[in-house]
This record gives structure tokens, sequence and C-alpha cells, in this order.
């Protein structure tokens, strides 16, 4: 099997690590070398990736269909917050159908001439990868229908009066999109996908499987309650397990004998800030927003990533789903507003008429 990547991402771009409002240094959130992490730690195969059940049995009958049928399978789109697996998922797929694998990303495809000159590069049966799809220009959109519908794309040769447009054949490809933000991909683009795959946030003990693995293939020997306790701060997130675990891999090497316990893992994760249920500087600042300086009333999602010092963005892909899946934070038509149990786990009484 050839596997052809070629990468027009600029590696370890994350939401909000980019120029901006400046943030605050926390040794758990720094990007270290994540994107190398993330590169070896990822699952290569379906039967690697853990969790997710539905959706990777889903995915793995529409791969063995396509397979049998020796055909290039359906478009496909994955959906969820950061770091919960799609671009990983995106490999698996070309893994899995022996096939090549193009990575490009939404913000990068500035012209209809780049993403001409990828589509007609492709071999039979690729896959193009396009992560953050729902940052694709609207202009480049329309070179994908056809692509995606047809095998075809039209392109335009000359300028002004004499231009005119010829339709090339493309080699059947399948499109792969990801996005944090389906809810900004176009209605037009969305069902072009024949497989919509959403990632939701993981269960703890999913994550205790990934934090095992990983430190299997880091060669961190870990006790099961480390791992435990490791999970159940990541955020639901194994982007985040994984970098816990590397936190509490030096914490181990310094202070104890190199050996993740559940005690090491509980005072390393503390000393680097990570509360008990997996809440960090940020959104302990997105709480305290709320509850302290706002008094608990609600409040619009720009005014509040100023406050914090992040981008609304950020705020919203990075840390609102995991405040909401909590229960600390809830959407009101009028802004953001936080629940009684934000108050308490800030360790103030709710103020009367709080929800929840
Ligand atoms: N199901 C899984 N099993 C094991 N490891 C996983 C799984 N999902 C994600 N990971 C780990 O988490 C890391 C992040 O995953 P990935 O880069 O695929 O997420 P993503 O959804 O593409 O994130 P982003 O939206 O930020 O691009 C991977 O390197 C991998 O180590
Ligand atoms: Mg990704």
């Amino acid at each position: 099997m050839t596997r052809r990547e070629v990468l027009a991402v600029p590696h370890g771009e994350r939401p909000g690590a980019g120029p901006g409002l400046a943030r605050a240094v926390d040794p758990s959130q720094a990007p270290d070398d994540d994107a190398q992490y993330d590169a070896d730690l990822r699952p290569r195969r379906l039967d690697e990736f853990v969790g997710q059940a539905d959706l990777v049995e889903h995915l793995g009958i529409v791969l063995q269909a396509a397979r049998g049928r020796r055909q290039p399978v359906d478009h496909i789109l994955f959906a969820g917050p950061p770091g919960l697996g799609k671009t990983s998922l995106a490999g698996i797929v070309a893994a899995e159908m022996g096939v090549g694998l193009r990575v490009t990303s939404g913000p990068v495809l500035a012209r209809a001439g780049d993403l001409a000159a990828l589509l007609t590069d492709l071999q039979e049966g690729d896959v193009l990868f396009i992560d953050e799809i729902h940052r694709l220009p609207r202009s480049i959109e329309e070179v994908l229908y056809p692509a995606m519908e047809d095998a075809k794309i039209d392109i335009l040769i000359g300028k002004g009066p004499t231009a005119r447009s010829i339709r090339l054949d493309l080699p059947r490809f399948t499109l792969v999109g990801a996005t944090t933000r389906t809810g900004l991909v176009a209605g037009p683009l969305r069902d072009r996908f024949g497989f919509v795959g959403r990632l939701d946030l993981y269960e703890p003990g999913d994550l205790e499987a990934i934090v095992l693995r990983s430190a299997a293939i880091l060669g961190v020997a870990i006790h099961p309650e480390g791992a435990r306790c490791i999970s159940a701060r990541a955020r639901g997130t194994p982007r985040v397990a994984n970098r816990l675990l590397r936190r509490v891999r030096d914490f181990a090497e310094v202070r104890g004998d190199g050996t993740v316990t559940a005690r090491t893992a509980h005072e390393g994760l503390e000393l680097f800030g990570i509360d008990e249920l997996g809440l960090d500087k940020v959104d302990r600042a997105i709480l305290q927003a709320l509850c302290e300086r706002f008094g608990g009333r609600p409040v619009g999602l720009t005014t509040l990533a100023q406050c914090v010092g992040e981008e609304p963005d950020t705020i919203e892909d990075a840390y609102e789903p995991y405040l909401l899946q909590q229960g600390l934070l809830q959407r009101t038509p009028r802004g953001r507003a936080p629940t009684a149990r934000a108050w308490r786990h800030l360790g103030a009484a709710p103020p009367e008429g709080t929800l929840f």
C-alpha cells in the first residue's frame, strides 16, 4: 500500500493558539509538541480507535461495504469538539480503504486554483481530507460541488470576455471533511456528504483505555488507578487525556520513581492546576467572570471572551462543550449564564432563582 500524505496545513495550529489576545501561560495547556504527540499516539486502524461505539460501528459498515464493491467510500463529514479524533478518523478511512491521503484545510485553500490543483492530482480512490471545512470560502465550496457529485471540475481559462470554462474529469475520490461547527457548514455542502459522523465527549472508561494505550506507546509505567484519575479530569477529550498523562509523567519522574500511581496522578494534576472536575485555569476564569464579575446575569460571548483573554471561537469550540456537559454553564437567548452548580463549584451560594 502506498500512502502519500501531503501536509498543506500549518501544523500545530490550534484554535486560540494563533496571534490574538494574550493568554495566561498554563503548563497543562502549553502547546508542548502536541502536534508531534498527536501524530505518535493517533490510532491508525478502526479497531485501535477507542470509544464512540455507534460511530465506529456505522463507519465500519460503510467502509466494508465500499471495499466489497471495490468503490471509493462515500464522502464523509466528521463533526465534534476539538481533540476528539476527527483527524485520526480521516487517516483511518484512508488506511482501511488502502488508499492515499491528502490533507489540507479550509483556511489554507484561499483560491479555487489551489483546490483544482489538489483535486486533479488525486489518484483513483484517494481520500482528500479538508480540516476545518466550515472555514472554506464560498467560491471554493462551489468548485467542490461538481467534484463531489460527478467527479468533475470546471476550470476557468483566460480572463474577461474571452474567458471560457472547461470541464475536467477527476478520478473518483472520497472527500473527508472535519468541522468543530456543523452549524457553519453550508447546507448544500453538508447535504453532499453521504455519511456524517458526530463525535461526542468520551466516557471516563473510554478515556481510561486511551490513557493506558498512550502510556504503553510512550513507555510510561502506570497503575490502572493512575489512569482512572487522569481520565476523570480529561474533560471527555482524548487530546487532553494524553496531555495530562505527559504532565503527570513529568511529575512522577521528578517527584517519584517514574511510575504513574493514583497518588502521583492526583498530586501532579493538583500541581498543574487541574481541579477534580478537570477544569483548568481558563474554565475557572470563565466561571469566575460569569459568577463574580457579572453576578450571574447572562453575558454575551464576545464580552465573556474578552474578560478571560481568549478568542470567542476558542470559548465556543474548546471550553463551552465541556462546561455545558458538566451542567456548569447554560446558554440563554440573552447570553451565557452560570448554573447553581457553577456557583457551588466556586464555593459560593447560588443567588435565588438560579437554574439547576
Ligand atoms: N478514539 C481514540 N482512541 C485513541 N486515541 C484517540 C482517540 N481519539 C483521539 N485520540 C487521540 O487524541 C489526539 C487528538 O485527536 P485528533 O487530532 O484526531 O482530534 P481532532 O478531532 O482532529 O481535533 P481538532 O478538532 O483539534 O483537529 C490523537 O492524537 C490521538 O492520540
Ligand atoms: Mg484535527
